[in-house]
């Protein structure tokens, strides 16, 4: 697998994880930071991140799909990624915005690759075609347990009804992925306050700001 493909202007930043650890409110807490100082910035996610991305985050998540296959939930996942690098996420970098995703290919690669029984560098390589393998400049894992995370819902979608060990080996996917790149990587234990958490994530931004 290629190296990837970093945007020459731009900064393209990622939050990931596992289920309950506070990516949403970290991606907002640091765009409207950005915001301050001035910059554009695109807040945005995956699945969803565009029109078909929210038809394709309402079929992977919803309970009432009920059990799709493996490689069918992938492609939906995959094609999700596509459309958003191509109509979102590209053009905002070209702009030379900030653009911070709340979640991107790391969730793929974690969920279905290392939750599912499916073939993780099969997963990578349908991942990477469908995104012309355009990697963030940072990435942020908020780390936490499944039984901690999970704990917080009651009601749960599709895919955080997948069981705890699915959960568990989400969570290693992404510790894995970290590990062997930890240059590009930010992880942080999601159990530290919001303004703990919140800072940690200003710094390492500000670094790939004035290393740009
Ligand atoms: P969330 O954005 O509310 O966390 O919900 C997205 C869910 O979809 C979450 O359970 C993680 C899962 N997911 C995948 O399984 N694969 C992916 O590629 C992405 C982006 C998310």
């Amino acid at each position: 697998m290629s190296e990837g493909v970093y945007a020459d202007s731009g900064l393209f930043v990622c939050f990931e994880g596992g289920e309950g650890g506070g990516k949403s409110t970290q991606s907002r807490l640091l765009h409207d930071w950005l915001v301050e100082q001035g910059r554009t910035v695109l807040l945005t996610r995956e699945p969803g991140g565009t029109e078909v991305g929210q038809e394709l985050r309402r079929i992977v998540l919803s309970p009432e799909t009920g059990e799709l296959s493996h490689r069918t939930e992938a492609l939906l996942y995959a094609a999700d990624k596509a459309e958003h690098v191509d109509r979102v996420i590209l053009p905002a970098l070209a702009r030379d915005e900030v653009v911070i995703t709340d979640r991107y290919v790391d969730s793929a690669l974690a969920y279905q690759g290392a939750g599912r029984d499916l073939v993780v560098s099969e997963v990578e390589q349908v991942n990477r075609w469908a995104t012309g393998d355009l990697r963030p400049h940072v990435t942020v894992v908020l780390d936490l347990a499944p039984q901690a995370g999970l704990g917080r819902f009651t009601e749960r979608d599709r895919i955080e009804a997948a069981g705890m060990e699915f959960h568990q080996r989400v969570r290693q996917g992404f510790l894995d992925l970290a590990a062997a790149d930890p240059d590009h990587y930010l992880v942080l234990d999601a159990r530290g306050t919001i303004e703990e958490i919140a800072a940690a994530v200003r710094a390492r931004v500000q670094q790939a700001l004035e290393e740009r």
